[in-house]
C-alpha cells in the first residue's frame, strides 16, 4: 500500500502530473514534496524498510533528516525537518510520534 502510493510520487517526479493526480486522492504533503525534490536523489525507497535501518524510533529518525538535510547544505527550519520525518514515518517507520509538537498529520 504505501509502496505503491509511492510509486506514484515518483511517476510524478518524472513529470507525469496528469497522471498521478488522476491516480492519488490526495495532494502530496509538504514534507512528501520537500523530500521527493531534495533527498529522493540517492535514496531507493528501500532505503526506509531495509532491515537494519539507523532510525529506531521518532526522535532518531528526525535526527537522521536533520544530519542528512545539513548534508546537503539546506539549512531547513525545525518546521521542515518535522514534516520531513512525518512524512517518512507515515509511508514507512510508523514509529509513535511523541514530541511533534503540532499535529502534521491533520494538515
Ligand atoms: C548524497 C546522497 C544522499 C542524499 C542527498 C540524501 N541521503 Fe539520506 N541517506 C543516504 C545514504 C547512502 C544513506 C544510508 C547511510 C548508512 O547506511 O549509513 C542514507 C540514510 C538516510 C536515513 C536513514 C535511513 C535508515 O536507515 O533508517 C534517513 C532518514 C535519510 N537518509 C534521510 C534523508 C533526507 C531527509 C535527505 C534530504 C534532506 C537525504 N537523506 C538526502 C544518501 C543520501
Amino acid at each position: 500500500m504505501a509502496k505503491n502510493s509511492f510509486i506514484i510520487v515518483m511517476l510524478a517526479c518524472l513529470g507525469n502530473w496528469g497522471f498521478a493526480q488522476a491516480q492519488t486522492p490526495t495532494v502530496p504533503s509538504r514534507g512528501e514534496l520537500l523530500y521527493s525534490t531534495h533527498c529522493i536523489a540517492c535514496h531507493t525507497t528501500q532505503l526506509h524498510w531495509r532491515d537494519k535501518q539507523l532510525a529506531q524510533n521518532w526522535v532518531g529518525l528526525k535526527a537522521e533528516v536533520r544530519r542528512w538535510q545539513g548534508t546537503s547544505g539546506l539549512g531547513w527550519s525545525e518546521e521542515d525537518v518535522t514534516d520531513v520525518a512525518m512524512y517518512l514515518n507515515t509511508s514507512f517507520y510508523q514509529f509513535p510520534v511523541a514530541d511533534t509538537g503540532r499535529i502534521s498529520m491533520m494538515k
